[in-house]
């Protein structure tokens, strides 16, 4: 049995800047892995089949570990399966990237299980499953563009701050959120060398995510979440890709952690993380 872990990502900054002619549309960004995962196992079988902890998610072919996996066979001409057994932890609809993480990881991991040749390029898989599963293969920090699929890692970053993320119990659908934008290149900033700086109130001024303006009208839940992040201590918050996820990032630890506690997010999926080194000073 293999086993991979799928993590999370936050959007440091997101511009859409057009539509194009495939229906898909250009855009901006630096996604950053976070610590929050699901996980996966896989073992050979004949065929190809899936389990979940979370009975709200179908384990049939519109699961995206089974349309990773079909897609791999496929591509490949193996003659093997595998049974795949998904720990959900990420919360789905939440701009997290959950089920491109795990369509990534079971690329990953089947291409492992199979004995697939090394030369085998994933890159090329993952983008047919989705625009930002290529990210998910590298799980590094990285500055994203045309779909979100040219990546450009920023291998020298270091986050250095710690993270609260809250989902409230909304499922925003990508696709109508990309419907609701009328894009602008107005953004006259450069995302790595803001996200580069660490400089927090560079990136309030200098961070957008072009989502929010119309989520936000929609679901004024979340305005309000990211209000209460700034209030409670956040140096910079945002909604992560099309939502809901909303984070903050914070200079103190202690802040990230107490913040989750709130009263106002009862019945939200939250997590906390810290990249600060030494939390003995908290
Ligand atoms: O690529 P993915 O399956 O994640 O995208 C879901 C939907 O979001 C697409 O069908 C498309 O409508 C929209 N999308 C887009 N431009 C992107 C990524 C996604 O318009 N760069």
């Amino acid at each position: 049995m293999l086993r991979g872990t799928a993590p999370a990502k936050i959007n440091l900054g997101l511009n859409i800047l057009r539509k194009r002619t495939d229906g898909f549309h250009d855009l901006n960004t630096v996604f950053h892995p976070i610590g929050w995962g699901d996980r996966i196992s896989a073992t050979v079988s004949e065929t190809v089949s899936m389990t979940c902890t979370d009975s709200s998610l179908s384990c049939g072919d519109d699961n995206l570990v089974i349309q990773a996996a079909k897609c791999l066979q496929e591509l490949t001409g193996v003659n093997q399966g595998a049974v795949i057994h998904l720990e959900k932890e990420l919360p789905h609809g939440a701009g997290l990237g959950g089920g491109s993480s795990d369509a990534a990881t079971t690329l990953q991991l089947l291409s492992q299980l199979w004995k697939l040749e090394s030369s085998i390029s994933l890159d090329s898989i993952a983008l047919m499953l989705g625009s930002d599963v290529p990210f998910f293969l590298n799980k590094t920090t990285a500055y994203g563009e045309g779909r979100g699929e040219l990546l450009t890692p920023l291998n020298d970053y270091r986050f250095p701050f710690s993270l609260a993320v809250i989902v409230h119990p909304i499922h925003i659908s990508t696709a109508l959120a990309f419907q609701q934008i009328s894009p602008q290149e107005t953004n006259q900033f450069n995302l790595i060398e803001t996200v580069k700086s660490n400089d927090l109130e560079r990136w309030s001024k200098e961070l957008v995510n072009d989502f929010e303006s119309p989520i936000f009208s929609q679901w004024p839940l979340l305005l309000e979440t990211k209000a209460l992040l700034l209030n409670c201590g956040a140096g910079y918050a945002s909604m992560s890709g099309s939502g809901s996820a909303i984070y903050g990032v914070f200079e103190s630890y202690k802040d990230a952690q107490m913040v989750i506690q709130e009263e106002a997010f009862r019945g939200c999926a939250t997590w906390c993380e810290t990249s600060i080194e030494d939390t003995s000073i908290f």
